[in-house]
């Protein structure tokens, strides 16, 4: 059998694990061949490949972002329809003698996994995102990454912002769910942790801005970057959307840091981690994490397991199908939020 691999949407640290432990298990164990597509679905659908062997994942353990690249391109959206793209995937699967795919990536990527699976193509998914919020897996892999990048900045953050008695801002990613700040925020003992689940009350930031101040400590506030204030007098977009229709995020960091400023009379300053989240070598947790998600996916594949995503739950990985991984986002409970609240001020 032939296998095509492709990693879609955001990078994330791990990615690389998953090629290589799916590649080295369904060559080595299952006599199985693969071919690699670049950058998520236009490489099928612009049938783009590169050769995939043991040779190719040689070395690439501890690399962060993909050996195949990554795009967010939806067959979906292309020529209206989307029937167009379908049918061009079909043809060139078909073509180049692919006969199952491994795709993965996030909500977008395995979105299109589970419509391709319902229209005949044999797809086995991997969860990654660094996001965190995918609900069918307990955790996906380049989160841990991203939360110990965001935890070491914040401890950074705390000894400049106190020798200066400034407040400092730090925007976290995290579009739709609070995980990266809530965790990095936890971690890095900060005194306001703002999630897009919850709309957050300016005067009550500034409240406990001051009052960290009072104490002799400068304040560190961490930022979502899909966090809104409760009246939406902050918010941000650049407008830009995506193949999927998200919105490009990016700038409650810097808003939030010049009306904290305003308010309370003190210096704000703010820094915005951005896309040194998604970039570097994975963390342990995540090269295990990722391994074992290639070894179960070559494992799927062999078991003709096609329509089927592999995920974590507790410490197994399991199998769910791929429109119940995809139903869902997983955002932070309002209890867990309530938990942090505690340290806030
Ligand atoms: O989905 C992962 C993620 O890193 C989000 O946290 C963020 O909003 C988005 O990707 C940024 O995407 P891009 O790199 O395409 O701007």
């Amino acid at each position: 059998m032939r296998v095509g691999v492709l990693t879609g949407g955001g990078d994330c640290p791990g990615l690389n694990a998953v090629i290589r432990a799916v590649v080295r298990r369904g060559v080595q164990e299952f006599g199985l061949e693969f071919t690699g597509f670049r950058d998520g679905w236009r490489g099928p659908l612009e049938a783009d490949t590169v050769p995939l062997g043991v040779e190719a994942v040689r070395g690439i353990l501890p690399r962060g972002g993909t050996i195949l690249g990554s795009s967010r391109t939806n067959p979906f959206a292309e020529g209206g329809s989307g029937r167009g793209g379908v049918d061009r995937i079909k043809d060139n699967l078909a073509r180049l003698g692919v006969d199952a795919l491994v795709a993965i990536g996030g909500e977008d990527t395995l979105g299109v996994a589970a419509r391709l699976h319902a229209e005949g193509v044999r797809v086995v998914g991997v969860p990654k995102t660094i996001d965190n919020d995918l609900g069918a897996t307990d955790y996906t892999f380049g989160f841990d990454t991203a939360v110990n990048i965001a935890t070491e900045a914040i401890d950074r953050l705390h000894t400049t912002a106190e020798s200066h008695h400034r407040a400092l801002i730090v925007e976290v990613m995290g579009r739709h769910a609070g995980w990266i700040a809530l965790h990095a925020g936890l971690a890095g003992g900060a005194n306001v942790i703002l999630i897009p689940e919850n709309p957050f009350d300016i005067d009550k930031v500034c409240g406990y801005v001051e009052h960290r101040f009072q104490t002799r400590y400068a304040p560190i506030v961490v930022v979502a970057e899909g966090a809104s204030p409760k009246d939406d007098s902050l918010a941000t977009s650049s407008g830009k959307t995506d193949a999927f229709g998200h919105v490009q995020l990016g700038g409650i960091g810097s808003l939030l840091a010049a009306e904290v400023e305003k308010r309370t009379g003190k210096e704000a300053r703010c820094t915005v981690l951005g896309h040194i989240q998604r970039g570097g070598t994975p963390t342990a947790f995540d090269r295990v994490l990722a391994t074992r998600f290639g070894l179960h996916a070559a494992q799927a594949v062999q078991d003709g397991a096609f329509g089927q995503m592999v995920a974590l739950r507790g410490t197994d990985i399991v199998r769910v199908p791929l429109a119940e991984a995809t139903r869902e986002l997983k955002t932070v409970p309002a209890e867990r939020y309530a938990e942090a609240e505690v340290f806030f001020g």
